[in-house]
């Protein structure tokens, strides 16, 4: 079962590319830059990691981010999530970045933008993984910031495939942002929003997810299965669920493996992701390792998530059929995984 997790060949769809920022490069870039940090080893900031809801997690992930500031620093952040996750057989990723925790550092758009997408055709080319940007919006600032934003974001939209909304969502409804995500609907962008484990009215933000804003994929969306509306719903518009097995461990003290094993007897797209791996300490092969023996799922069902990924990633057909092929190739090879 290990070697069929880890040879796999998978899709991330829900990873935060300032969630990949391991101590060891934020200590190098701390150097570079000039910037103090808190601890004085990697080691120490690992051992301070303390989360146990989205608060917790939101001020420690904000604060690593004061060592991102040149072009350079983006690329080398980017490169080596890229790098990690082809070693891990992950051959393709949608990756998230929440330009508004730069700006509002004096960082600009355009170096963060520039050096990750630098890093993304780099990493297409000498390492053969193929990754898509989607621009997060922080649910805890304004509407009019975010539409500023995405305004910032329209002369790059071809590196663009979508926008997401993530940060702290008590309080901040899906609705606040309808005027923004009705916008880059029409700039040709997929929209796709947090509905965070156990949140403050998670019933009404998924509700408005769907009916209201008409999101293209619920990011988490665990809550749903409280309600056997919101699961038609979610099943009729065959929309993806990425749901992040070691990052729920942190809010609900388990890795949520009933509920994904509600998702899969029901057909919904559940699929498995790893959110903020660096921080989390736990890359999509930890995620899937850990989910397996918690909820002793099978092969089969391994393949179904991993199969999800593909059937609701952002891509065209033609290149999906291709990943899809390439994952049929290697499930035939074991006979439990059809
Ligand atoms: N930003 C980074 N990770 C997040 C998460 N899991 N939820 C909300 N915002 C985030
Ligand atoms: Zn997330």
């Amino acid at each position: 079962m290990q070697t069929f997790i880890k040879n796999i060949p998978k899709a991330e769809l829900h990873v935060h590319l300032e969630g990949t920022l391991e101590p060891e490069l934020s200590f190098a870039l701390a150097k570079k830059n000039g910037v103090a940090l808190a601890y004085d080893t990697p080691e120490a900031l690992v051992a301070a990691y303390d989360f146990h809801d989205l608060p917790s997690f939101l001020s420690i992930y904000y604060a690593g981010m004061s060592v991102l500031v040149d072009e350079d620093d983006f690329y080398q952040l980017t490169y080596a999530y890229l790098s990690k996750a082809r070693s891990q057989e992950i051959v393709y990723a949608e990756l998230f970045f929440d330009p508004q925790a730069h700006t509002t550092r004096g960082v600009d758009f355009q170096t963060v933008i520039t050096g990750i997408h630098k890093a993304q055709l780099a990493a297409e080319k000498n390492l053969g993984i193929k990754s898509q940007l989607i621009l997060c919006f922080l649910r805890d600032m304004s509407a009019e910031s975010a539409m500023q934003h995405l305004v910032l974001a329209e002369p790059y939209l071809d590196w663009l495939v979508g926008v997401g909304l993530d940060s702290d969502e008590r309080n901040h409804p899906p609705i606040k942002f309808a005027e923004v995500f009705a916008k880059a609907k029409t700039m040709g962008l997929k929209l796709t929003m947090h509905c965070d484990v156990n949140q403050l009215n998670t019933q009404t933000h998924i509700e408005q997810c769907l009916n209201t804003i008409e999101v293209d994929r619920i990011d988490h969306g665990i809550n749903s299965l409280e309600s056997d509306e919101l699961c038609q719903l979610i099943k009729e518009k065959k929309l993806g669920l990425t749901v992040c097995p070691v990052s729920n461990r942190f809010v609900v003290q388990s890795l949520t493996s009933d509920e994904i094993h509600s998702m899969l007897e029901k057909e919904m797209l559940v699929t498995i992701n790893s959110d903020d791996p660096a921080y989390f300490r736990a890359y999509l092969n930890e995620n899937f390792l850990e989910l397996q023996k918690e909820g002793q799922f099978s092969q089969a069902q391994i393949t179904t998530m991993v199969e999800n990924a593909f059937k609701v990633a952002w891509l065209d057909d033609e290149t999906k059929n291709g990943y899809l092929q390439q994952l049929e190739n290697y499930t035939s090879k074991f006979p439990l995984a059809g």
